[in-house]
């Protein structure tokens, strides 16, 4: 099989303070079939090239969102990104069909624990229940959704020593999308997750 292509648009608007989105950042530059687009550095007066930006989602296969949670959404950037480029007649609506087949995946990182992110759990929700309008934004422009790739606990990751496993993770997630058979797992409802329940032991190893 041929290898998929991915966009990953990135959005993190303090990289210099992130820990996390920081290190994620050169590995998916680093992979042989990324494209990766920096949203707050490619447009910090959130003046977006519509159609460069389409033009880009044309010539790939795998879209990634890759993001830190901010009140449970995308950051302002890439809100605005598929405000302006998802346009009908291009991404949605009788004619929209550019985007038909191609696969839809958000990595993010939560400060919040896993177990938070559950009815029980004072997020009330999970991650995949939170990020529903991404999950039907993909399906309304006729795209694959496959389950959010998540690391909760984010902020106490660097220092629990878990940082290395999920950046290990976010790698074979990479080549999963570039190379895997994503069937089954566009199937599955649950997320990919890293949490801080088991310290050490990453889970976020995408199914093959
Ligand atoms: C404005 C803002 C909103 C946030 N909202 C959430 C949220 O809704 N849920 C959550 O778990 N964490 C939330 N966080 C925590 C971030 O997700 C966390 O700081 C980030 O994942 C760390 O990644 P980084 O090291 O790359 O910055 C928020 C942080 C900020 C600054």
């Amino acid at each position: 099989m041929t290898q998929r292509r991915i966009l990953v648009l990135f959005a993190h608007p303090s990289l210099e303070r992130s820990e996390i989105n920081s290190e994620l950042l050169p590995a998916a530059q680093a992979h042989p079939s990324t494209t990766v687009v920096d949203l707050y550095a490619e447009y910090p007066d959130y003046r977006i090239d519509i159609d460069r930006e389409q033009r880009r989602l044309c010539e790939h296969d795998v879209v990634m969102f890759l993001f830190p949670l901010f009140w449970y959404s995308t950051p302002a950037l890439l809100k605005e990104w598929q405000d302006l480029v998802l346009e009908h007649g291009f991404a949605y609506g009788s004619e929209g069909r550019a985007l038909a087949g191609k696969y839809f995946i958000a990595a993010c990182s939560a400060g919040g624990a896993g177990y938070a992110y559950d009815a029980e759990g004072y997020n009330r929700f999970t991650l995949r229940e939170l990020l529903r309008p991404l999950e039907q934004t993909a399906n309304l422009c006729h795209m694959r959704y496959l389950p959010p790739f998540a690391l909760f606990s984010s902020r106490t990751a660097l220092k629990e020593g878990r940082l290395a496993a999920h950046r290990e993770a976010f790698v074979g997630l990479l080549d999963q999308l570039s190379q895997g058979s994503l069937e089954d797992w566009e199937r599955s409802e649950a997320c990919t997750v890293n949490d801080s329940l088991t310290p050490g032991d990453s889970k976020g190893v995408a199914p093959s």
